[in-house]
């Protein structure tokens, strides 16, 4: 489910992963940085678009059978590309 997230986003795990104090060491856990809390919200947003709109029943990050993944919209990329030309 977090290799969706790097692959989808073209991100590392420091994107989201604040740095422990005094250390290079990631501190999972720890909820310092705000994109941890936009991807929650984003995973949220995902399995409630897959669920509601294409009847994906019980629908979890990593399954085979989502619709809609964060790379459907971000394309490999930390913000989608938003213009309405598209590429
Ligand atoms: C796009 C943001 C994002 C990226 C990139 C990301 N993560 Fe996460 N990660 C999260 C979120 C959000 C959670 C919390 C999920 C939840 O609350 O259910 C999490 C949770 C975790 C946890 C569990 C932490 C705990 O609370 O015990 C681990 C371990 C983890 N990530 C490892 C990684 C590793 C390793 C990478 C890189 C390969 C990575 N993450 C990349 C967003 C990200
Ligand atoms: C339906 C489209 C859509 C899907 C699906 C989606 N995102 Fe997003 N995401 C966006 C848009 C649009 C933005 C930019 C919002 C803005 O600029 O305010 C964004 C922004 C973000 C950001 C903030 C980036 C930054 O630089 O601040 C993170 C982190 C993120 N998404 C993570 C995820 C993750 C993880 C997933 C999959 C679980 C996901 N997104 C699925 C549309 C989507």
């Amino acid at each position: 489910m977090i290799d969706d997230f790097e692959d989808g986003l073209g991100v590392a795990c420091s994107f989201c992963h604040a740095e422990q104090k005094g250390s290079h060491k990631l501190d999972y856990a720890s909820d310092a940085k705000p994109e941890k809390s936009i991807a929650r919200n984003m995973m949220r947003m995902t399995l409630k678009l897959n669920a509601r709109y294409f009847q994906v029943h019980r629908p979890g990050l990593g399954d085979p059978g989502l619709v809609i993944t964060c790379a459907t919209c971000h394309q490999g990329k930390p913000r989608p590309d938003l213009s309405a030309e598209g590429q």
